[in-house]
């Protein structure tokens, strides 16, 4: 295996992740050791990737009894996990593969969570009911963008109010990063998937309460995704830019989990929660450069050490606010990241419905969120 394709394992929280090319061999002993086994995934990107029938082949070798959930669509709903949960139940699932990206991963964790504990979607949702305990979920990740396969979180949107909330789920129990079932993502989830990364990783150094150690994940991050998102928007197949950008949004995925994010994907949960059919890493690059106008001068020193990397003008200065804006801007469109509000048809006064709908993070204004809706129009 060539050097820059490096085989590793890594364990962080509770989880053991496999990464790099054939990781998912790196399973089979733990799938071993079950009997019957609930696949889940998407309506086609589990089989165009390939990854699907590599993982049907070590259940099929170990006579392990499956069955197929893959009713899970983008911006999924809580009542999908509530049915996929029903489905684990009914079948006698001892536990669950999930392989997919974000969307996929995130309804299989809370599945998993009521497939023991009971209940619906929303009481964990809304922090009504805990998890007494889960059957074990084993992420297969063929995106790189959510971090959801080395974090704890969901984001599912609830089916009545059409409200998209992040919560706290559980961390899988093993996880396998491979690039190669990343070569066949269309361009527009390379940008999408990509750019959801760095906003991760923006958005995590730049809280308050984030740590060195975080601020070094979020370097690195976009790091690689400034030299190797243009590779892989040129050169789908080029296997070492998507094992760079898989690589980078796993290190995203953890600075998550440890400092959150905060206003650009706020923001897109009410956006998408309105308009499913954004995609999740579209709505935060819309919204993003102009947030990054607010981010900057409420943290310029870590605002400013990420976003050099982009224009090593730009100093730790209040000031510079509008540099930091333009340089993100300008990046994202050097890949081809040009949409706008506008062609997602939010109007004038769905944009101030959405700014008018109560607290944001770091003490955003009303009249903030207005103007960051209004340049993103
Ligand atoms: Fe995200």
């Amino acid at each position: 295996m060539s050097e820059n394709l490096k085989q590793f394992k890594l364990k962080y929280a509770s989880l053991t992740l496999h990464f790099g090319p054939h990781a998912l061999n790196e399973l089979e002993e733990d799938l071993s050791k079950h009997e019957r086994i609930l696949v889940v995934t998407g309506r086609r990107s589990a089989k165009e990737s390939g990854a699907l029938d590599e993982a049907l082949s070590i259940l099929s070798k170990h006579g392990i009894v499956y069955d197929i959930f893959s009713d899970v669509t983008p911006n999924p709903w809580s009542s999908q996990a509530d049915k996929m949960a029903y489905r684990a139940w009914e079948f006698g699932a001892e536990a669950i593969i999930a392989i997919g990206g974000g969307s996929v991963i995130d309804t299989a964790k809370v599945a998993a969570m009521i497939a023991v504990s009971g209940g619906k979607a929303v009481d964990y949702i809304y922090g009504k009911r805990r998890a007494r305990g889960h059957i074990p979920v084993y992420a297969v990740n063929i995106t790189h963008g959510t971090g959801t396969e080395v974090d704890r979180y969901s984001v599912l949107t609830v089916d009545d109010v059409k409200e998209k909330r992040g919560f706290i789920s559980i961390y899988p129990s093993v996880s396998v990063d491979d690039p190669r079932y990343t070569i066949t993502l269309p361009r527009s989830q390379t940008l999408y998937t990509s750019l959801d990364a760095f906003y991760h990783a923006y958005e995590a150094a730049t809280q308050p309460w984030a740590s060195p150690f975080v601020e070094m994940l979020a370097f690195e991050t976009i790091k690689l995704i400034r030299d190797w998102l243009p590779v892989a928007v040129e050169k789908p197949v080029n296997l070492e830019a998507r094992y760079k950008l898989l690589y980078a949004s796993m290190l995203a995925g953890i600075a998550i989990d440890m400092a959150g994010t905060h206003i650009v994907h706020v923001l897109e949960h009410v956006l998408s929660g309105m308009k499913p059919e954004l995609a999740h890493g579209g709505g935060l690059a819309i919204t993003g450069p102009r947030s990054a106008y607010y981010i900057h001068k409420k943290s310029p020193l870590a605002s400013a050490r990420l976003l050099q990397l982009l224009d090593p003008s730009i100093r730790p200065l209040a000031e510079d606010a509008s540099k930091a804006e333009a340089a993100i801007r300008r990046f994202q469109e050097s890949v081809g990241f040009t949409e706008t509000l506008n062609q997602y048809g939010f109007s004038d006064v769905d944009l101030i419905k959405i700014a008018e709908k109560g607290e944001w993070p770091l003490e955003l204004s009303t009249e903030d969120i207005l103007d960051i809706l209004k340049k993103s129009l």
